[in-house]
């Protein structure tokens, strides 16, 4: 989370631990029209989950799906991304990222 040239961008929970099979919602606060979720298992890179802007519809890159990572974004410029039947291969540090320009994309 950060802020920079008066963007705003913060997400939430700091941690979460959950049994298997469990649910975890990560909510992502941005003014900023585009937003990624990225994940990071440890001692691994990081990966783009999905992108998605105010007017798109969401892009899931290879490997990741809408029915294990669904994403929902309301007026109040909060997403929230539930990580659906979680297993152990889900621990990993996840991040969102925002921009106001461009959706940047890598294949
Ligand atoms: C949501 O973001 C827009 C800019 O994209 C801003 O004008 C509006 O005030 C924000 N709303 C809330 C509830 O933060
Ligand atoms: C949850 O994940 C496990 C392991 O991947 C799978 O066997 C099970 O069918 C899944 N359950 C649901 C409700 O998707």
């Amino acid at each position: 989370s950060g802020s920079e040239l008066g963007c705003s961008i913060t997400q939430w929970p700091e941690y979460a631990l959950k049994r298997a099979g469990e649910s975890v919602d990560l909510t992502c606060y941005t003014t900023l029209a585009y937003m990624f979720w990225y994940q990071q298992p440890s001692r691994s890179s990081l990966k783009l989950i999905v992108s998605t802007s105010k007017w798109h519809q969401n892009y899931y890159e290879e490997g990741y799906s809408e029915a294990k990572f669904e994403l929902s974004r309301d007026k109040n410029n909060l997403s929230i991304m539930t990580i659906k039947n979680v297993t152990f291969k889900d621990a990993a540090t996840y991040f969102c990222a925002a921009n106001d320009h461009t959706m940047q994309q890598e294949h």
